[in-house]
């Protein structure tokens, strides 16, 4: 070979080893590599790398043990799903429950790569994240770190994210496992769920990130049926590493493991970050893990696999090959190498910000605003404007406009606020007029009165138990609008017959002003982080078409909801199935916006839908088992209206009657962007995992028997074609 592309060759092997991870080793490999250097360990060595070093001992927010000889390193744990936290020169990019409005699988995948990317430079050996919790309560303080009110949206959220991550080298972590949906008194409460309702709705996420080769899993605070999550023997054994097949480790929420002998028997790997609370210097696992063993009360098998579990995930993602060093320092921030991970990330993030705004109302096409012919706007409300303190607040508590708290924030490296963003969008020829006092109705209101179109502004926040925030304990108290918003956006809507409404919001809002005339638009942004103005005025000025659809429903009424939060510790979920657009579709409840509802400034048409289905059956146990189904269909999707643009196609699906499912249930989607006056043919199928049920007697998933509804569409209420077809039995 030439010298010269030797050398090339050369650069390209060792770039390649340094940056790019792309492939993960099998779980097989890992296992082989894992278990040869655990044989040279000792009990207290393995009991070292499955124990957290102590809560503030280390850099990260858990640190691992470590072992010399065999040489072993301490891993790095942080926090959170959207970005690295406690960190400065990060990106702090779209919220988990944003990257699901999108819809998009290519952008989450890209999110997650990018999350990867910083998470790797940073020397970050786990991100805590994904997040895939349910919304039951819309109060649920945690609920913008996930992905919304269904499942198999979830799921998807789960798996391009985890396969992003992971394609970097970093072990990501599914959390919190499980259950685990409301903040308030979240160590103290009991989850009572049954178990169909278990694994249809709730694991169901948690099972597509394992497939997609998640290398470990957070069990949460709370109990499950009476049990503590990080000692459940069901839910940990039975289930995940049962049932799901789970090969890597289950790692402690933080504080969350309740006992040495039970959590480590009852399928608990790693405990952090170490001490059995803040008050109590004690450790569950460490000296006490390694007593439990020489007394066998913990089998030393059973120790090894905890060990095993740990340094399998680390090998599968080819972190002993090279990696960074750890860049964080989470309680000493200034004594944190400086290195910077940011990259082009805000590029993706601005794109991501106005791909998962969704567009509610736009009556007479008053969006987009063209610049060109603007003369004049007002744009009202703090959550327009920059830091209420000028300043960013750890743990974003204190942030306007930029929402949530607790452990799934990301420091923000600049926030292009909303003002900003839309008056660099306008240009100096538009007259930009502004009043960002939320208490100062009057001012709004002469502002408002003099220009063509007013813009109001108004948010509602949430985060983790942790923090109390303005009196809320992580849920939220009510899902009214914050700052007194209402009356804002009641004020500025009487004066201007342009009003235009964005919510910054956690989650869904009741809308009292809805019905007003002058309210000619309504646009959801959700939580888009740092390019926040930039994301909003690409929307605006019609640079970017709107394609982000609602993951969960929003309702006209709070009691239109199924689930409400408790403030006892026994928190029923005895809706069981009927979670979200499922309880509104089964009680006939007319939502203000149903889940998968988003307006584009363009019109989609659907025709020509066909589908075929190809069965193939069997008995067993004297039970009909559909062996494998494979339901194809095609669908045109034109455009007929003035713009290019993205349809959100959602397939639905009602199963036989007799199988006590919700009316429908999501079971695909796909982004499709279709150019101005184009078409695309779009061609998709359902396996059988889109077309199970959990059988509770059998204990596996079923293909049910009976005439199936397939639903296309462009929203949970927006259905073009609903086409029977036939699994039978004979
Ligand atoms: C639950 O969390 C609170 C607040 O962090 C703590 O004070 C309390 O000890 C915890 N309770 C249990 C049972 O761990
Ligand atoms: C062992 O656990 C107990 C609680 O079960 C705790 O009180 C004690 O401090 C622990 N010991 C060590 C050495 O951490
Ligand atoms: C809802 O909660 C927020 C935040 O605590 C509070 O500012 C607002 O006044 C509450 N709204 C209602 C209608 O209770």
């Amino acid at each position: 070979m030439h010298l010269f592309l030797f050398n090339i060759f050369i650069i390209l092997l060792v770039l390649n080893y340094v940056y790019a991870n792309l492939n993960t080793l099998t779980w097989a490999e890992s296992y082989t590599k894992a278990k040869r250097i655990v044989s040279h360990m000792s009990i207290e060595q393995k009991v070292a790398v499955v124990s957290g070093t102590g809560y503030k001992n280390g850099l990260c927010a858990g640190n691992s043990g470590s072992t010399t000889n065999p040489y072993y390193p301490s891993l790095c744990l942080q926090d959170s799903p959207n970005g690295i936290r406690l960190a400065d020169d990060v990106t702090a990019g779209v919220a988990g429950i944003n990257a699901a409005a999108s819809f998009d699988k290519a952008a989450i995948r890209a999110r997650g790569e990018y999350l990867g990317k910083e998470f790797r430079g940073k020397g970050v050996h786990v991100q805590l994240g994904p997040t895939l919790n349910l919304l039951r309560i819309p109060e649920g303080g945690r609920n913008w770190e996930s992905g919304g009110e269904d499942p198999y949206l979830i799921g998807v959220l789960a798996e391009e994210t985890v396969i992003g991550v992971q394609s970097q080298g970093v072990i990501a972590m599914a959390k919190h496992y499980i259950l685990n949906e409301q903040e308030l008194h979240r160590n103290k409460t009991s989850s009572q769920i049954d178990d169909r309702t278990l694994h249809e709705i709730y694991l169901w996420p948690f099972a597509r990130a394992v497939e997609a080769g998640i290398g470990s899993v957070m069990c949460s605070y709370n109990k499950i049926n009476g049990v503590y999550a990080c000692e459940n023997d069901y839910t940990l054994n039975t289930i995940l590493k049962g049932q799901l097949g789970f090969k890597g480790f289950v790692c402690s929420d933080w504080i969350a493991t309740m006992s040495t002998v039970n959590a480590a028997n009852n399928g608990l790997d790693m405990n952090m970050p170490g001490q059995i609370s803040l008050t109590d210097p004690g450790y569950y696992f460490g000296q006490n893990l390694t007593d439990a063993v020489r007394n066998n009360q913990v089998p030393e098998a059973r120790l090894t696999d905890m060990a095993v579990r740990v340094i399998a995930a680390r090998y599968k993602m080819k972190q002993d090959k090279f990696y960074p060093e750890v860049a964080v320092s989470s309680f000493q921030r200034d004594k944190a190498p400086k290195v910077d991970v940011q990259a082009d990330h805000k590029k993706l993030v601005r794109e991501m910000g106005a791909a998962s705004n969704v567009l509610l109302r736009n009556k007479n096409n008053i969006l987009p605003l063209n610049p060109m012919e603007l003369r004049s706007v007002s744009i009202v409300g703090s959550d327009a404007g920059p830091h209420p303190g000028g300043r960013y607040c750890e743990d974003t508590e204190c942030l306007g406009g930029a929402l949530g708290w607790g452990s799934g924030t990301v420091k923000f490296p600049y926030y292009i606020d909303p003002l900003q963003g839309l008056r660099n969008a306008f240009g100096k020829d538009v007259q930009v007029l502004s009043s960002l006092d939320d208490w100062n109705l009057k001012q709004a209101a002469e502002v408002s009165s003099k220009t063509d179109y007013a813009i109001v502004f108004a948010s509602a926040n949430s985060g983790e138990e942790i923090f109390v925030y303005q009196d809320n304990f992580g849920d939220r108290n009510n899902i009214s609008l914050w700052n007194n918003g209402d009356n804002l956006i009641k004020a500025v809507a009487d004066v201007n017959k342009n009003t235009i409404v964005v919510i910054h919001s956690v989650g869904p809002v009741l809308m009292p002003w809805i019905n007003h005339p002058n309210i000619k638009a309504i646009l959801w942004p959700g939580l888009p982080g740092q390019e926040s103005g930039n994301s909003l005025a690409d929307i605006m000025t019609g640079k970017v078409n709107p394609s982000g659809r609602l993951p969960y429903t929003i309702a006209e009424e709070r009691q239109d909801y199924v689930a409400t939060p408790v403030k006892d510790f026994i928190i029923d979920y005895s809706e069981k199935l009927l979670l979200g657009y499922k309880w509104f579709d089964f009680n006939s409840i007319e939502p203000l916006f149903p889940f998968g509802y988003g307006l584009s400034y363009t019109k989609f048409e659907y025709s020509n839908f066909n589908l075929n289905s190809r069965i193939q059956s069997g008995y067993k146990n004297g039970k009909l088992i559909v062996s494998n189904v494979i339901v194809t269909a095609s669908v045109i999707i034109e455009n007929v209206g003035g713009y290019s643009g993205a349809e959100v196609l959602q397939v639905y699906i009602s199963f036989p009657e007799n199988c006590g499912e919700p009316p429908k249930s999501l079971r695909h989607f796909e982004k499709i962007f279709v150019r101005k006056g184009g078409h695309v043919q779009y061609e998709f199928s359902l396996k059988k995992k889109e077309l199970s049920i959990w059988d509770t007697e059998y204990k596996e998933w079923v293909i049910p028997s009976g005439e199936y509804v397939i639903h296309v569409g462009a929203s949970s209420r927006d259905i073009r074609y609903s086409t029977k077809f036939n699994i039978l039995s004979y």
